[in-house]
């Protein structure tokens, strides 16, 4: 870990909250593992809105945390499907790939609520697409190329109750 940052504000009428924190990661190993790491603490509800070009490390992200939340399933790239369900796990993953969204109407999605404030715990690449779409209470993970082939710079932040909660956990859980 080379950065953390903790910042609180304190809204009108509600607390809001935020935490992040960047580290680098080296080779595609490292990266499961700390997906694994967000899948055994991740809760019902939980959103993890992915950012990062092409090849950043996001479906392999992906892979780990569905063995954090003991997934028997193999995780393949939703890519042309918009969607996949892994059900077999801790709670029920919905990993979200909205890439061939980019010309697309993200409004027009009408299942796309169901699955960001559904029963299990949502995982989307190229979340930018969400747009104003994308919850508010949600983790953000953002890949990021280096000079170097096999690492990645990877930013992680929280903002909103339930994933500020989550985020708490997974500090321990990364640190152990
Ligand atoms: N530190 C690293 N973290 C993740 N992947 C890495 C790393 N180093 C090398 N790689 C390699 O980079 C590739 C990442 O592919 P992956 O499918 O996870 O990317 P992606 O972000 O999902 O891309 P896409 O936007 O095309 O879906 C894999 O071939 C992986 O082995
Ligand atoms: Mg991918």
């Amino acid at each position: 870990m080379t950065e953390s940052i903790t910042m609180r504000t304190e809204g009108q009428k509600e607390r809001v909250t935020q935490r992040g924190l960047t580290l680098w990661l080296t080779g595609a190993e490292e990266t499961m593992r700390l997906g694994r790491s967000f899948g055994n603490v991740a809760a019902r509800g939980s959103v993890l809105l992915m950012r990062g070009g092409l090849g950043a490390g996001k479906t392999t992200f992906v892979r780990g945390f569905a063995e954090g939340l003991d997934c028997r399933e193999d995780v393949q790239s939703p890519t042309f499907t918009y969607v996949l369900e892994y059900l077999s796990g801790r709670l029920p993953l919905y990993h979200l790939d909205l890439y061939r969204l980019a010309d697309e109407a993200v409004g027009e999605l009408d299942w796309l609520d169901e699955y960001l404030f559904g029963e299990g715990v949502a995982v989307v690449e190229w979340s930018e697409y969400l747009g104003g779409y994308a919850p508010e209470d949600a983790l953000f993970i953002h890949f990021m190329a280096s000079e170097e082939r096999d690492r990645r710079l990877v930013t992680i932040s929280a903002a909103g109750h339930t994933a500020c909660e989550v985020f708490a956990a997974w500090v321990s859980e990364w640190s152990s």
